[in-house]
């Protein structure tokens, strides 16, 4: 998948794996890394797959509709990508922590999902239930936040509230936080996150 790596000064911090929403980059959230952990070393990748131009990390039927398929197929491609990067760059695959926002929220939300290794934990912007009726894996000792808005078109509060008791359900320890807002990442959700992070790791 493409991609970039930075090596960062402190290799025993967790690697931030960098997810960016519809129509984004690998570029796109490496400020966020720096206000999270500016010593981590940072794994930030981009969708294999374009919808209209513009990349994400698997397909959907309309907004907010996922086609379920190429979810589970795209979770698998980027599971292994991780397992793949780990070799290439000498990092513990076991001590990754996504940040991911609309879009990279949904498949980091997904590799939680589907794969109890995948993650140590996960920063999550404004993300969706991504699959409904499956059973998760174990999560036991996984950290995970959630940033909501009120008033997000896209993910009611209700779907985060949802999202926050599977995850929970699976043995996840989960904060949600909320901010009256739409859809957008603010840098108050974003400097909430970086709190909580350094709170856990
Ligand atoms: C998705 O397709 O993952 C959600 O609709 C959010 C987004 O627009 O990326």
């Amino acid at each position: 998948m493409k991609h970039l790596f930075r090596k960062g000064k402190n290799e025993q911090r967790p690697v931030l794996l960098l997810l960016h929403g519809t129509g984004g980059t690998e570029e796109d959230l490496l400020p966020l890394a720096q206000i999270v952990d500016p010593d981590a070393s940072v794994l930030s990748v981009r969708g294999n797959v374009l919808e209209n131009g513009m990349p994400r990390f698997f397909r959907r039927l309309a907004e907010g509709v996922f086609d379920e398929q190429d979810l589970i197929e795209r979770t698998e491609e980027l599971y292994t990508f991780i397992g793949e990067a780990a070799d290439e760059y000498g990092f513990d695959r076991h001590n990754v922590v996504a940040i991911g926002y609309s879009n990279g929220a949904n498949i980091a939300g997904s590799l939680l999902f589907h794969y109890g290794d995948a993650l140590k934990g996960a920063i999550l912007h404004h993300p969706m239930v991504p699959r409904r009726g499956v059973s998760l894996p174990s999560l036991a000792g996984k950290q995970v936040f959630i940033a909501a808005g009120e008033n997000d078109p896209m993910c009611r509060p209700e779907e985060s509230q949802e999202l926050e008791q599977l995850l929970q359900g699976a043995g996840a320890s989960v904060t949600l936080h909320w901010e009256n807002r739409g859809h957008q990442l603010t840098r108050e959700e974003v400097d909430a996150a970086a709190l909580w992070y350094r709170r856990q790791f």
